[in-house]
């Protein structure tokens, strides 16, 4: 599903951006674009990592770098 249409920006996209160490909104919007035009998609994608966050596990790099 697009996130950001301005940026191009899936949620798949923004998974794989806390997989690979982002660990929250600002990072992920340094790193993807995320946010950085219009802004619409902004609390979509705030939900989207507390989500990440929730079901991260012990075992995911995620939790562990928390
Ligand atoms: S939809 Fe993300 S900046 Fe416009």
């Amino acid at each position: 599903m697009y996130v950001c249409i301005c940026n191009g920006v899936t949620d798949r996209d923004i998974h794989r951006a806390l997989e690979n160490g982002d660990r929250n909104f600002r990072q992920v919007s340094k790193s993807l674009g995320v946010a950085s035009q219009c802004g619409s998609c902004e609390s979509l994608a705030r939900e989207i990592i507390e989500e990440y966050k929730l079901q991260a596990s012990p075992q995911t790099p995620f939790y562990a770098a928390i």
